[in-house]
């Protein structure tokens, strides 16, 4: 048997209820089977897993991203890791590929939580071995768990898709506030494009945000880089923004839609000509139907980071 199948015969794959698909699509990418796994309610709404293979000695993958509904999606992943760790599995990896309440990171103010830290303690604490991310708020989330973290960039699957859509010549990438600009510096880098900043300013509390653009956006075609879109508020002033600045049109480069709301109602209705998401989050119907959303899969780039991490290979030389 050739070293690639033993490996794919160790593993098993097991799907949360967050995002079937995408980790239909890692299995296959993978060649594997998804392990056979319950996860459902009990009639008060708890939470009952009963994984249903042996997984004795075996390298194991709970896939669950901890988007809508949030507590409901991390108390699966938190109950499975529990299971898997009692069944003897050898190695648990969480793939979590959009890792909720990453927004409170630090304490901005007094009397406020890290919930970020408080979640990846409690990953941790379930049994998890690894974790396996893409695209964390704060790359320093890393450094919440104490185990290793992988933190996976969409960005090699985006800058392809760019590559064949637009006439790179005349691209500017712009991150929509200052904090993005080290994530939206990164892209534009791989492209060789010239990158813009919309800074956000409100001189005093009550007054309107004043869009300012740094950076000469005129007759651009302006990719705005982010890793959330959420009320799509941001994107939609940004977009305004731009365009009232000259630029000739603008897209949206964002690789997790948590689109929550009416969120896709006001993607459709602004001035962005699309935004490309990836898969991290289950698309709704909604955004499977809409004229201005594209979803690109992630599905071969965590399968390939799977495989490697079981492999022992490199998994950070997928981005060089
Ligand atoms: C903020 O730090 C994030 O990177 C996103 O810009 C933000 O979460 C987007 O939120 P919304 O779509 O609600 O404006």
């Amino acid at each position: 048997m050739r070293y690639i199948e033993r490996v794919a015969r160790a593993m098993k794959i097991l799907a949360g209820n967050s995002n079937r698909a995408l980790t239909e699509a890692i299995a296959a990418y993978l060649g594997v089977p998804l392990t056979k796994c319950q996860v459902r309610r009990f009639a008060d709404m708890e939470i009952f897993v009963e994984i249903q293979e042996n997984v004795r000695g075996q390298d194991t993958f709970v896939v669950q991203s901890t988007s809508y509904p949030a507590n409901d999606h991390l108390m699966e992943v938190l109950i499975m890791t529990d299971a898997l760790r009692r069944a003897s599995a050898r190695r648990i990896t969480a793939v979590i590929p959009y890792f909720g309440y990453a927004r409170q990171d630090r304490k901005p103010g007094p009397r406020t939580p890290i919930s970020a830290k408080l979640v990846a303690n409690l990953i941790t604490r379930a049994g998890a071995d690894r974790v396996l991310t893409v695209d964390l708020h704060a790359g320093q989330i890393q450094g919440f768990f104490d185990i290793p973290t992988d933190n996976l960039y969409a960005a090699p699957l985006l800058v392809r898709d760019i590559k064949e859509r637009l006439e790179l010549h005349n691209v500017m990438v712009v991150s929509p506030d200052v904090g993005g600009v080290l994530r939206a510096r990164a892209l534009a880098k791989r492209i060789a494009a010239p990158l813009a900043i919309v800074d956000k300013r409100r001189e005093r509390a009550g007054d309107s945000e004043v869009m300012n653009i740094i950076g000469d956006v005129a007759g651009k075609s302006c990719i705005l880089v982010d890793d959330i879109v959420d009320s799509g508020g941001t994107l939609c002033n940004a977009a305004d923004a731009l365009l009232n600045e000259g630029a000739q049109e603008v897209y949206a480069y964002i690789t997790h839609g948590v689109l929550s709301g009416g969120a896709v109602a006001r993607i459709a209705a602004s001035r962005l000509k699309e935004l490309v998401l990836t898969d991290t989050i289950q698309a709704t119907e909604a955004i499977r139907v809409s004229n201005n959303i594209r979803v690109v899969s992630i599905a071969p780039l965590i399968g390939e980071a799977i495989a490697r991490t079981a492999k022992e290979e490199s998994v950070s030389s997928l981005f060089d």
